[in-house]
């Protein structure tokens, strides 16, 4: 089969590997119908995650078909189109009977295109299946059921979830990469009063709006702080959601979350920000972080299904797997672009 492999920071190939095997009786071989590439596996390019290794097979997102099962796989058989989560869960660890799926420590959590070959290849075997993929509800499409294998639950638990959004609450977002769209868009599901999109890229900003977010900032030159008080009476938001990973935007999260409020840190930080307790500690603030766990993606389908969520509207390039190294150009370059969501199917 052909599959996308990384060799060191900066060269990966699209090129010929072996073909999958069942190597334990919790596994799944799944043909790879559609598949996605993340932010992170852009952060695998650039080697800022150290363990992957040379000649590991990327992608940790996919919608595909069963080809094979071991003999304990007892939900799924041959020929039952799945969601393969970017979350494994061995099912029986303290973690996993808590829900905490990425903190498995049985051998799950991110494992996919990180500790095992991943997805970005014409089939992937899937550990744990029974308890790391989903079943598709007929009326799903490949697309829509895509976006829940790793950004929408992303926003969702790590954003909205962790942070209490509330009906009537301001909700101020920053960043509207594809993480914080699905916050935007999740966070509508709650009846929030006011959702402020807050990013330096216009092109993001429209793409807030198409969302759910009714107020947008560029923070590169309008003041987030200003609008955010005004619709607040001079307090400050509800609930702030940080979807960019910088010192900055999770300093300006702080800045614009009001007395009493709830701040979740989404982004994954590089570098250290500064907290100032020393202005804050009076404050009755709460901040949360948090890997994405996809405990909610029984819920997310259900949405879907019904037609309550829309997020195949996400999905803004389309390519197939002869094209695959193109994907990864124009996902690269998605200020250029436009880029929030590039598929790459059969
Ligand atoms: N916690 C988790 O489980 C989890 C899972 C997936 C992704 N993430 C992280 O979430 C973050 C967002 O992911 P994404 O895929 O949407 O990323 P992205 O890079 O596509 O989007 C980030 C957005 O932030 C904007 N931005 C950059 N600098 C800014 C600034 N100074 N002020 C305001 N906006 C700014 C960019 O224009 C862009 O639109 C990343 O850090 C990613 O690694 C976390
Ligand atoms: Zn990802
Ligand atoms: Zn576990």
């Amino acid at each position: 089969m052909r599959a996308i492999v990384y060799h060191m920071p900066g060269q990966f190939a699209f090129t010929e590997v072996p073909d999958p095997e069942i190597t334990d009786d919790g596994d799944v071989i799944v043909r790879v119908d559609m598949t996605t590439i993340c932010g992170t596996d852009l952060h695998i390019l650039r080697g800022d995650v150290s363990g992957v290794h040379d000649g590991r097979i990327l992608g940790h997102e996919a919608v595909g078909t069963v080809e094979d099962a071991g003999n304990a796989v007892h939900t799924m058989g041959e020929g039952d189109r799945v969601l393969v989560s970017c979350i494994s869960a061995c099912g029986s660890c303290r973690f996993c009977r808590e829900s905490k799926y990425g903190q498995c420590l049985g051998g799950g959590g991110w494992v996919l295109g990180h500790t095992y070959d991943g997805t970005h290849a014409e089939y992937v075997r899937v550990p744990f299946a029974d308890t790391s993929t989903y079943r598709l509800p007929a009326g799903v499409s490949d697309e829509q059921a895509l976006m829940l294998a790793d950004i929408v639950p992303t926003g969702y638990e790590a954003g909205v979830l962790k942070a209490g959004v509330r009906p009537g609450d301001v909700v101020a977002v920053v960043g509207s990469g594809p993480v914080g769209l699905a916050a935007v868009m999740t966070a509508r599901l709650f009846s929030p009063s006011h959702i402020v999109a807050i990013d330096i890229a216009d092109r993001r900003l429209e793409a807030a709006k198409e969302f759910g977010a009714d107020v947008t900032v560029n923070n590169s030159i309008g003041d987030p702080l200003r609008v955010v008080q005004s619709l607040t009476d001079g307090l400050g938001a509800d609930v702030t959601i940080e979807a960019v990973g910088r010192p900055e935007t999770f300093e300006l999260a702080v800045q614009l979350t009001g007395p009493g409020a709830r701040i979740a840190n989404i982004g994954v930080h590089g570098k250290s920000a500064a907290l100032h307790l020393e202005d804050q500690w009076i404050r009755d603030i709460t901040i949360s972080t948090g890997l994405v766990d996809t405990y909610s993606t029984p819920t997310l389908l259900r949405l879907l299904a019904s037609g309550q969520l829309d997020a195949g509207r996400l999905v803004t390039h389309r390519f197939g797997f002869a094209d695959f190294e193109k994907a990864y150009d124009v996902f690269g370059r998605g200020a250029d672009t436009g880029a929030l969501k590039v598929v790459v199917g059969r």
